[in-house]
């Protein structure tokens, strides 16, 4: 088994977060957001992982490295220009000679790929999508199936009266390398309005398995938000937070209240009467006296002022919260500066 994670995409929706930073690596609980994909399918004994990378690429490398320290095989193949989502699995064909499990580079899930990957052998599958059910599929790819699993419909980004079912692409597939012929070499390409639609045309063996248990697509600021909370309050089974111990000076101590569930960078400075709720606070993060962080993500380098509270917001690298200003429901962009008693 080999893997492919597909992270060539700018990352639109999740800006502001994405303009200097490409989403695959966007901090989640501050850790590099394909580091909970990689960590999955390592469990599952898959080390030989392509990231097939468009945006940013020498950013990502940078982070992942060749996967040695993981004791992982990682390698990565960059498209000039995005090939589409089909079309970045077929620009990486010389490195893909078995069975692929392909994923979608912005989607958390703790979905067991054993159960997947045995599913999609049971059926002699040439093609297996992982689904999940959603309150409304009009974001996504909805996904019909017959009694027996069988993918009947595929319907990208469906209208409301094309909705019929709950289940949606999951965007994790396990694809045998027969699939490849209906991908044209050196086109743009995509999955779900060209290959999975030829699947079906060509009566291919194409089946899905539902996933019950955790699943978000973080593309976008209120969902990568959720994601973070989601993480640290446990609804993730297979992944722990790292909480190291802060270094506070005992008088400060008594004074400063942080919940259980935060997670809170081990450089961080946090002063006296601060309170700190349900969040995530990056690396080199000062936090000023009596200041409130609430439900929020605070990524590296923020300087939060005297006084300042920050609830169910986001805020990017460096920013600057002046003292008693009040930042609610923000999504704020890197070295965003805010004046004292600003309120956003
Ligand atoms: N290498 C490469 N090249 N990667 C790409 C390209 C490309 O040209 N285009 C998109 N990607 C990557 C993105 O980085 C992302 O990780 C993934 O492919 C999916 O693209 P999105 O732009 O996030 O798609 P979406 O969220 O609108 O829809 C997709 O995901 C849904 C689940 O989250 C579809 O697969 C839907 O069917 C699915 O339900
Ligand atoms: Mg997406």
């Amino acid at each position: 088994m080999q893997a492919l994670i597909l992270a060539g995409g700018e990352g639109t929706r999740l800006r502001p977060l994405t303009i200097h930073t490409p989403k695959p690596i966007v901090p989640l609980a501050n850790r590099p957001f394909l580091f909970y994909q990689i960590a999955l399918l390592k469990r599952a004994g898959i080390t030989d992982i392509t990231l097939s990378l468009s945006y940013q690429p020498n950013k990502i490398e940078g982070v992942f490295g060749d996967g040695e320290e993981l004791g992982l095989r990682i390698r990565y193949v960059v498209e000039a220009t995005p090939m589409g989502t089909a079309g970045a699995y077929k620009y990486s064909q010389e490195r893909l000679n078995q069975t692929t499990i392909v994923f979608n580079g912005d989607i958390l899930t703790d979905i067991n790929i054993a159960e997947l990957v045995a599913r999609h052998r049971e059926k002699k599958a040439a093609a297996t999508i992982a689904l999940a059910p959603v309150e409304n599929p009009s974001a996504y790819g909805l996904v019909e199936t017959d009694s027996d699993g069988r993918v009947r419909r595929f319907v990208e980004k469906p209208k409301s009266e094309e909705i019929t079912c709950n289940t949606i692409n999951a965007g994790i597939y396990v694809l045998e390398p027969g699939v490849f012929k209906y991908i044209p070499a050196g086109e743009k390409f995509s999955f779900e309005y060209q290959l999975f639609p030829a699947l079906l045309a060509a009566n291919e063996q194409f089946y899905a398995y539902t996933w019950p248990g955790y699943w978000i697509d973080i593309g976008a600021p209120h969902r990568y938000l959720q994601a973070n909370q989601d993480l640290i309050n446990g609804r993730l089974k297979s992944f722990d937070v790292v909480r190291s111990p802060l270094m506070l000076n005992d008088a400060d101590a008594a004074t400063i209240k942080i919940d259980a569930r935060s997670v809170i960078d081990p450089t961080c400075s946090i002063k006296t009467g601060v309170e700190i709720i349900n969040s995530v606070i990056g690396p080199n993060c000062i936090i000023e006296e009596r200041a409130r962080i609430e439900n929020s993500v605070l990524l590296a380098g923020a300087r939060v002022g005297k006084a300042a509270e920050i609830t169910d917001s986001v805020t990017g690298k460096s920013c600057l919260i002046g003292r008693n200003a009040k930042v609610t429901n923000a999504t704020l962009g890197d070295k965003s500066s805010l004046t004292d008693y600003t309120i956003v």
